[in-house]
C-alpha cells in the first residue's frame, strides 16, 4: 500500500524517533527525565474537572455538538468575554470565535480551507510542526521564513521576494514562539497588519503560550492592532492555559469570513467537541484564574532552577520571557553534532530527553529544546546527568 504523495513529503515527526530511543533506554532499566514535548504535567484544576463530572451525568450532553446548541452558545460567548477581559478585543460571539477540537487541528485545517496546488504559505523556520505540516498536508506550496537568533526571531517580512508574495495566501505566526520562546511586542503586530493590508494574504497568529508569561511581560494578541481582523485569525487553546491538553479544546478567533470557511472545512470532518467538554471549558474561561497564576508560578521556578543550574555546570542560556520551554544552543564542545546526534547522545548518556531543534524546521539547527513538563527535583537531576555529560572526555 502506497501512502499519498502529500503524506511522503511529510518530514519524519520528531517525536516518533525520540520515542524509540527513550524505550531502548528504558528497556536497559535507565530513569529517563522526559523535557522533551511539550505536554503539561500539572493537573487540570478541580471546578474545571468538576464541572465535566457533572456534565458527563447528563444524558443530553451525550449526543453529537451542533453549533447552535446551548453549550456552544455560551462557549462562544464565554470566549469572547475571556477575550475582551485578557485582551480589551471585542468579538462577537456567533460569528467572530470559533471552537475547535485542539488548536492544533484548527492550524491544520486553516491550510486545507484556503490552499489551492499552487498557493504558497509563509512559514518561519522553525515553528511548531503543525504550521507547516498542515501546509504540506493540504497540498500547498511551503515557503519558510528564516528565523535567526541575532533578529530576536522575529521574520523579516521585507526580504520575502515579491514573486512569493504574489503567489501567497496564508502565513502563520506565533509569539510567544515554540520552540525559541521569542516574544513579540505590540509594535511587530502593527507591522505584520500594515505588511498584510492590500496583499490579500490571511494572517493566522497562534497565541498559545499568552498566559505562559514571566517577569511581567504581557503577551499581546494581534487583534489589539487597529484593521487586523480584515486579514487576521489568531488561535488559541485551554491545553497550556488551564492544563488542559488532553481534553483537546481550543479556539479561533478573528475574521468572520475566514472563520466561516474554517468553520466549513470542519463541517465536513468532525462533529464539534464533546458538550461536557465545552462546559468545562466555559468554566476554565469564566471562573477563577488563580489556578493559572499557580501554573505560570510553578513555570517560572523550574525554569530558574533548570536555567541557573546550567549555568553553573557552564551552559549558558538566555532567559525566556514567556512559554514553557527553554532554547538552548548546542555546547561548543558538541557543535559537530547535529541537534538530532546531540539528542540522541543526551538519552543515551545522561538519560534526558530533549527536542531537537531540526523538529522545528531546518532553521532550529544548531539548538535543542528542553520542555519545563517534569518537577525541580528531576530538573536537579538533568542537571547532574548533563554536568557529567559535558566534563566527558570526547
Ligand atoms: C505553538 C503551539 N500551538 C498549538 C499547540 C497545540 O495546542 P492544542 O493542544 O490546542 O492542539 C501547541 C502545543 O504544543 C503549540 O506549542
Amino acid at each position: 500500500m502506497q501512502e499519498a504523495n502529500r503524506m511522503k513529503r511529510l518530514p519524519l515527526y520528531l517525536f516518533t524517533i525520540i520515542d524509540k530511543l527513550k524505550l531502548e533506554e528504558q528497556r536497559k532499566g535507565k530513569k529517563i527525565i522526559d523535557l522533551g514535548m511539550g505536554n503539561p504535567d500539572q493537573p487540570t484544576a478541580p471546578h474545571i474537572v468538576n464541572e465535566l463530572a457533572r456534565q458527563a451525568r447528563r444524558a443530553e450532553n451525550h449526543r453529537y455538538s451542533r453549533p447552535m446548541d446551548c453549550s456552544e452558545i455560551e462557549l462562544r460567548k464565554a470566549i469572547a468575554k475571556w477575550y475582551h477581559k485578557r485582551f480589551q478585543v471585542t468579538l462577537e460571539p456567533e460569528t467572530e470565535t470559533l471552537p475547535l477540537i485542539g488548536s492544533k487541528e484548527g492550524i491544520a485545517h486553516l491550510s486545507l480551507a484556503f490552499l489551492n496546488n499552487e498557493d504558497v504559505a509563509l512559514v518561519p523556520s522553525p515553528a511548531y510542526p503543525v504550521h507547516f505540516n498542515g501546509v504540506i498536508m493540504a497540498g500547498g506550496i511551503l515557503h519558510n521564513i528564516p528565523l535567526s537568533e541575532k533578529k530576536g526571531y522575529l521574520p523579516d517580512l521585507g526580504k520575502i521576494p515579491a514573486d512569493i508574495i504574489r503567489r501567497t495566501k496564508l502565513i502563520f505566526l506565533s509569539y510567544p514562539h515554540n520552540p525559541t520562546t521569542a516574544v513579540a511586542n505590540i509594535e511587530f503586530f502593527k507591522d505584520v497588519v500594515r505588511w498584510a493590508k492590500g496583499k490579500n494574504i490571511i494572517v493566522g497568529h497562534d497565541n498559545a503560550y499568552s498566559d505562559i508569561v514571566f517577569d511581567g511581560y504581557r503577551a499581546p494578541s494581534i487583534l489589539e492592532v487597529r484593521g487586523a481582523k480584515e486579514a487576521c485569525i489568531e488561535f488559541h487553546t485551554c491545553s497550556k492555559s488551564y492544563n488542559m491538553a488532553g481534553w483537546r479544546i481550543g479556539f479561533a478567533v478573528g475574521n468572520r469570513n475566514i472563520l466561516k470557511s474554517l468553520a466549513k472545512t470542519k463541517s465536513y470532518i468532525d462533529f464539534g467537541l464533546f458538550k461536557p467538554i465545552q462546559y468545562a471549558a466555559i468554566k476554565a474561561l469564566t471562573g477563577p484564574q488563580d489556578c493559572v497564576k499557580k501554573m505560570v508560578e510553578v513555570y517560572k521556578k523550574r525554569r530558574d532552577v533548570l536555567l541557573s543550574g546550567l549555568e553553573k555546570v557552564g551552559w549558558d542560556i538566555p532567559k525566556p520571557k514567556a512559554t514553557f520551554y527553554v532554547w538552548a544552543r548546542i555546547p561548543n564542545k558538541y557543535s559537530a553534532l547535529t541537534s538530532m546526534e546531540f539528542a540522541a547522545f543526551l538519552i543515551r548518556e545522561a538519560g534526558v530527553v530533549v527536542a531537537p531543534g531540526t523538529g522545528f524546521g531546518e532553521y532550529g539547527e544548531g539548538y535543542v529544546r528542553f520542555a519545563l513538563v517534569e518537577n525541580e527535583k528531576a530538573l536537579r537531576e538533568a542537571i547532574k546527568r548533563i554536568k557529567h555529560v559535558l566534563e566527558m572526555e570526547t
